[in-house]
């Protein structure tokens, strides 16, 4: 792959995506659009190309994003932050909606590249640990966990997970929630019933309009593979898919204030968050 293509499917990809490849990042590509070009039967990266921006059914382009994210991830990843979660802003979520009366209360959470399933199911714990007896009111809850790609999607439904996955899991949880499957484990069922698993590009604005009312949105470790263009323009959409008062987790490392100044940022005990 010469440099010119390179830079054609990485800008194409940008442009869908928000994903952002530098220059650096030729060889990850090229790599990646080779298998694809070996299981497509494409001779040439042009004739790949081609097909690939003007199919309709875009098949092509799923195969093709499905290869090039990074899903690296695991159960309670970033612990401080899970702590605040669930010590900080969950009570003062529930004690908010109790004081307005809501009864039963309802928390609804998106999980936004939640990968194969870790974090959203680390948020069911969490959630089913934490929420009993803060409020008088019953409490349920939903967590919405989406990503851009379908393999992972798939995976995450399966809640089978490698030893690698669990290492951070407290061993109480891992008692309590786990079964051991040959090498893998697999998680109790019926934490399932609580998340909705579905395919959503954070670019694309239809899908993103219609989120909304969320009471706490973590998009963490995903936004590191965007500019800041596709930050703020995603920013933008959680901002308008929060509940007033809603909450942002994004990685430790990451930064809110730099990309839109509409969240407040909020230092809590355990992490920094940012707030609508
Ligand atoms: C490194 S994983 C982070 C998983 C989890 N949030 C965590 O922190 O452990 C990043 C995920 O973001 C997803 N992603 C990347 N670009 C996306 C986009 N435009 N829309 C939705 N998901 C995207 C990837 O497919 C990948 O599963």
């Amino acid at each position: 792959m010469t440099f010119d293509e390179f830079v054609k499917i990485r800008d194409y990809i940008y442009r869908k995506s928000g994903i952002f490849l530098g220059d650096n990042k030729q060889y990850y590509v090229e790599k990646r659009v080779r298998d694809r070009m070996a299981a497509t039967g494409h001779q040439s990266f042009q004739s790949y190309f081609l097909s690939l921006r003007f199919e309709s059914s875009n098949k092509e382009w799923q195969e093709l994003v499905n290869a090039l994210t990074v899903n690296e991830t695991y159960f309670f990843r970033e612990y401080p932050q899970l702590k605040c979660f669930a010590e900080e802003v969950i009570p003062s979520i529930l004690e908010k909606k109790e004081v307005q009366g809501q009864t039963p209360i309802k928390l609804k959470i998106w999980s936004a590249g939640c990968s194969t399933g870790e974090e959203p199911y680390t948020l069911a714990i969490i959630l089913e640990e934490m929420t009993a007896g803060v409020v008088s009111a019953p409490v349920t809850f939903e967590i919405h966990a989406t990503d851009i790609n379908t393999d992972v999607l798939g995976r995450a439904k399966t809640r089978l997970y490698s030893q690698r996955s669990v290492k951070d899991v407290p061993h109480e949880y891992m008692d309590k929630y786990f079964r051991r499957r040959g090498q893998m484990y697999e998680l109790s069922p019926h934490l399932g019933n609580y998340i909705k698993f579905y395919q959503l590009n954070l670019l694309d604005s239809t899908a993103m309009e219609r989120m909304e009312n969320f009471d706490a949105i973590f998009c963490r470790n995903v936004l590191i593979y965007f500019d800041d263009n596709s930050r703020r323009e995603v920013a933008l959409y959680f901002h308008a898919a929060l509940a007033e008062g809603g909450y942002i987790f994004l990685g430790h490392s990451e930064s809110m204030s730099r990309v839109t100044p509409v969240f407040k940022m909020v230092r809590l005990k355990n992490a920094i968050i940012y707030q609508k």
